[in-house]
């Protein structure tokens, strides 16, 4: 374990083993269905690129970023969209891949975007989902973990651009971010 990390939430293995369960349900839920997963920058890549081997149907992947954070902490309530998507998604049943819901402002507004664009549904997949930060009524259509208020990196996950390349989830350190 790294020095500046505080605990292990979720090892690779729980991890892998969750991300198995997910993809293995939403093959199941979309059978026959056009799908488009959309992989929300940049902290959900990594589920993304693991989901999308669990998932036995054909699929189809797009990206779209936004940016809340900036190098903060915590959400400052201001969402700005940075890379639209390249497909057009009219009639398509989409699935927006997370690594983490918080307080539920920036999934307010890309559902919101998205919605305006006449998709056949759309659906949330959020691997860490923290329940007890949530400001609205945003609830994943698929979660991985419920995890507490703490800050988490790993697994796609930053502070400041760093730790996102390791295999699991931890918790930092808090004279780290203080
Ligand atoms: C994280 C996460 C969500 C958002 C959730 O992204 O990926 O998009 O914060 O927070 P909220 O529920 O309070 O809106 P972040 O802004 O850290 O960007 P990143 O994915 O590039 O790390």
């Amino acid at each position: 374990m790294r020095e500046d990390i505080e605990k292990i939430l979720f090892t690779a293995e729980q991890i892998a083993e969750r991300v198995h369960e997910i993809g293995k349900q939403i093959s199941i839920d979309y059978a026959g269905k056009d799908l488009l997963l959309i992989c929300v920058l940049r902290g959900s890549v990594l589920f993304t690129a693991d989901l999308m081997r669990s998932i036995t149907i054909p699929v189809k992947m797009d990206s779209i970023a936004v940016s809340s954070y900036g190098n903060a902490t915590s959400s400052s309530g201001a969402v700005r969209l940075l890379k639209d998507l390249d497909e057009n998604i009219e009639g398509v049943h989409i699935l927006i891949i997370e690594d983490i819901v918080d307080t539920g402002l920036t999934l307010d507004y890309l559902i919101s975007i998205l919605e305006q664009r006449d998709p056949a549904s759309v659906k949330l997949c959020a691997l860490l989902d923290k329940v007890e930060r949530r400001l609205n009524d945003i609830k994943p259509d698929y979660c991985g973990f419920v995890v507490p208020n703490e800050f988490v990196v790993g697994y796609g996950m930053d502070y400041a651009e760093h730790y996102r390349q390791i295999p699991y989830i931890g918790v930092l350190k808090a004279e780290i971010y203080k």
